[in-house]
């Protein structure tokens, strides 16, 4: 049965940073829906066009475009065995379609990250990504600083100013917090306390996934 995995949490939790170790450690894709937008706002396909104001604005991309882009997704053969998704589902309407979209899959495991609002505040504001390849940068590196992986320039993302932080916050909490409770009473819910150091959250996520799967 495959291994397959929603990271769920509000913006800065770390469910970039985890899943992708989360998917390397058991050899399954990452799936990173906002990643998936923004080479596509960077490629400027027509998707990316359609939804490019809206990820500046901290909103949420409609429940169709989003769920026709993880169809496509899932459907990939490196996607049998299974996925960690990174930022899907974000609204019930996203959760019970992946339901459908991976039934006969095996079962969904749903770990939550915890962090508290000062803490997602804190990383958002400091937090550079290399502008062309899209990782995060180590911590402490400055805008205009060359990318450790790639050597291209490093930035802010759009949607970290802070008045768009605010309203991705504020969007978390109306959309996709309530997905908490619609997990929780599936029981494929568990939470892990993001505030430790990476290694440290890593290790408990891998362990509540082998729990889960045991
Ligand atoms: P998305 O890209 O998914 O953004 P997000 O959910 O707001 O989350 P972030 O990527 O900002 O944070 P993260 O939890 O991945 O944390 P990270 O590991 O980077 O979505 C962007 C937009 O796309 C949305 O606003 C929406 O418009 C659209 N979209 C995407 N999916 C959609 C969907 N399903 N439906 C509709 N619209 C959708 O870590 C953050 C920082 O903290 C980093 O600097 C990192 O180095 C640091 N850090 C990580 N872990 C730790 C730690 N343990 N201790 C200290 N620092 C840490
Ligand atoms: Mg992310």
């Amino acid at each position: 049965m495959g291994l397959n995995v929603v990271i769920l949490g509000p913006p800065g939790a770390g469910k970039g940073t985890q899943a992708e170790r989360l998917a390397a450690r058991f050899g399954v894709p990452r799936i990173s829906t906002g990643d998936l937008l923004r080479d596509a706002v960077s490629a400027g396909t027509p998707l990316g066009e359609l939804v490019k104001a809206v990820m500046a604005r901290g909103e949420l991309v409609g429940d169709d475009l989003m769920v026709e882009v993880v169809r496509e997704r899932l459907a990939r053969p490196d996607a049998a065995e299974g996925f960690v998704l990174d930022g899907f589902p974000r609204t019930t309407a996203q959760a019970e379609t992946l339901e459908r979209l991976v039934d006969g899959r095996g079962a969904l495991t749903v770990v939550e990250l915890v962090v508290p609002e000062e803490e997602l505040v804190r990383r958002l504001s400091v937090r550079r990504v290399c502008g062309a390849c899209g990782i995060n940068a180590d911590p402490g590196r400055e805008a205009g600083s060359a990318c450790a992986r790639c050597g291209a320039q490093l930035v802010q993302r759009t949607d970290d100013r802070a008045d768009v932080v605010r309203e991705r916050l504020r969007v978390f909490g109306r959309q996709t917090q309530p997905l908490v409770e619609f997990y929780r009473r599936r029981g494929w819910h568990r939470t892990v306390d993001g505030t430790q150091t990476p290694d440290a959250v890593a290790a408990e996520l891998a362990a509540a996934v082998a729990g889960q799967r045991a």
